[in-house]
């Protein structure tokens, strides 16, 4: 069996229940909760939640992500800008994982990776915050050869390769190339690899196929989806084509 068939061992799937609470904050309800969200999720399977808490606190609120770090059965992967007060928060809730993300007040999401070379003290001051608390630590990158080389000079476990440039033109083959590429050289170097950011069920194929691509974050497309068939469908929907697309 060849090196990349050993690989394709079955990939995580990771839900995003942000935008279950961008519905609520919507009109500021009650409803929908995400933490109830997220426990629907890992009943169709989901193998762990994701959820991003940011400085506007314009869809996930403190009160989510404390529910979420307490009551999942499944690991929660905290999405965070490298901030003092976010490591703070991590070093309280101590989730499983934290996704490092950039963030900017006028996005609409998050939109691109995080440049690794940008604000060496920041960054550094917040790894070690998270490293004191023992959390594991991907950083959520461009699939570019220099942010890859920085990640493993910088000793975190994982990577997440921004999957958005890849989803807005999914028919051109340099960007599938670049997270490919991206993928092996990461995995070459020791460190987890995760993919993620606009991933549907019509685009997720290529990249789930990626040997070296452990796991997937994943969640606009699967809020949206909920709304027709439901949110345990939808998670199951998701799984179905990733096992799909790895079985080739
Ligand atoms: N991964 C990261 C680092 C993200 O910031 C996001 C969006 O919050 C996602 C994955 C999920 O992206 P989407 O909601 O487009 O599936």
């Amino acid at each position: 069996m060849g090196k990349d068939q050993d690989k394709m061992t079955r990939q995580r799937l990771y839900i995003n229940i942000d935008h279950v609470a961008t519905l609520r904050q919507a009109r500021r309800a009650s409803y929908p909760d995400p933490v109830a969200a997220a426990r629907l999720c890992e009943d169709a399977g989901a193998d762990g939640i994701t959820a991003h808490l940011r400085e506007d606190r314009r869809h996930i609120q403190d009160a989510d992500v404390t529910a979420l770090a307490a009551g999942l059965r499944t690991p929660f992967n905290l999405e965070m800008a490298a901030t003092e007060e976010m490591t703070r928060i991590a070093a309280r809730l101590r989730p499983h994982q934290v996704t490092l993300v950039p963030e900017k007040r006028q996005e609409v999401t998050t939109e691109g990776g995080l440049d690794l070379h940008a604000d060496p003290a920041r960054l550094d001051a917040c790894l070690a915050g998270l490293r004191a608390a023992g959390i594991r630590i991907s950083l959520f990158i461009d699939p570019d050869a220099r942010q890859v080389a920085r990640a493993a000079a910088l000793g975190v476990a994982a990577v997440e390769l921004h999957t958005g440039t890849y989803c807005e033109h999914p028919d051109a083959p340099a960007h599938l190339g670049a997270l490919r590429a991206a993928a092996e050289q990461a995995a070459g170097l020791g460190l987890a690899v995760h993919a993620g950011h606009g991933l549907t069920l019509a685009n997720v194929g290529p990249v789930a196929a990626i040997p070296a691509c452990e796991e997937l974050n994943i969640g606009h497309s699967i809020v949206g989806h909920a709304v027709f068939v439901g949110l345990s469908e939808a998670v199951r929907a998701m799984r179905a084509a990733m096992d799909a697309a790895r079985a080739g």
